[in-house]
C-alpha cells in the first residue's frame, strides 16, 4: 500500500523548519504533497507563484515530493486527492493548542489524520514571520533560509547594509 502526506501551510517564504519537515516527511512516506495556501488570511509577501517557485526548487532534490496550491478547507484538497494523512511539524508547546484544535476538526470534518513530526531543535525557533522582519532589517539570513530564497527576500527588501 503506498501512503501519501499533505504538509500544507502558507510558506511566505520556506524555512530551513519546513524544509527539515519536508524532508523527514519524505524519508517515510511514499509520496509528499506540499500544499500551498493561495489566500492566507494575512497579506502574504510573495504571490502564490513566487511561494510555490520557492518551494519547488528548494525541494527539487526530493522525486517524491510534488508542490500544489489550494484554497478553501484543506480536508476537501486532500480528498480531491485521496490522501487521507497530513503532516505538520511541531516546535514548541505555544504551537500545540491551535495545531491539535486543527488536527481534531480535520479528522472529524474528513476522517483526515494529522501526524506531527517534532522539528528539529536547531529549526525550533524559526517561523517565515520573523524571517521577513530580519530581511526588512537586514539581518542575517544564512542558515534560516536556503540561499535561493535569501536571495528572494534581498531582491524584495534590498541587500543588507554592509555592517
Ligand atoms: O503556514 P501556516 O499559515 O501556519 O499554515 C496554516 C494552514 C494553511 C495549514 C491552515 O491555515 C489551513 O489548513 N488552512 C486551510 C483552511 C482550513 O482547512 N481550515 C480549517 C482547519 S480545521
Amino acid at each position: 500500500m503506498s501512503v501519501s502526506a499533505v504538509i500544507p501551510g502558507s510558506f511566505d517564504p520556506v524555512t530551513m523548519g519546513h524544509l527539515d519537515i519536508i524532508g523527514r516527511a519524505a524519508t517515510r512516506f511514499d509520496a509528499v504533497v506540499v500544499a500551498v495556501l493561495t489566500n492566507p488570511g494575512k497579506d502574504p509577501l510573495f504571490s502564490v507563484d513566487e511561494r510555490v517557485d520557492l518551494v519547488a526548487r528548494a525541494t527539487a532534490h526530493l522525486p517524491n515530493v510534488s508542490i500544489d496550491t489550494f484554497e478553501g478547507l484543506l480536508v476537501h484538497f486532500c480528498h480531491a486527492r485521496d490522501i487521507r494523512v497530513i503532516c505538520k511539524g511541531l516546535r514548541a508547546v505555544s504551537d500545540f493548542e491551535y495545531e491539535l484544535q486543527m488536527a481534531q476538526m480535520n479528522q472529524r470534518m474528513g476522517d483526515v489524520e494529522t501526524l506531527f513530526l517534532t522539528t528539529s531543535p536547531e529549526y525550533s525557533y524559526l517561523s517565515s514571520s520573523l524571517i521577513k522582519e530580519i530581511a526588512r532589517f537586514g539581518g542575517p539570513l544564512e542558515g534560516v533560509v536556503p540561499d535561493l530564497v535569501r536571495d528572494a527576500l534581498h531582491a524584495r527588501f534590498g541587500p543588507p547594509p554592509d555592517r
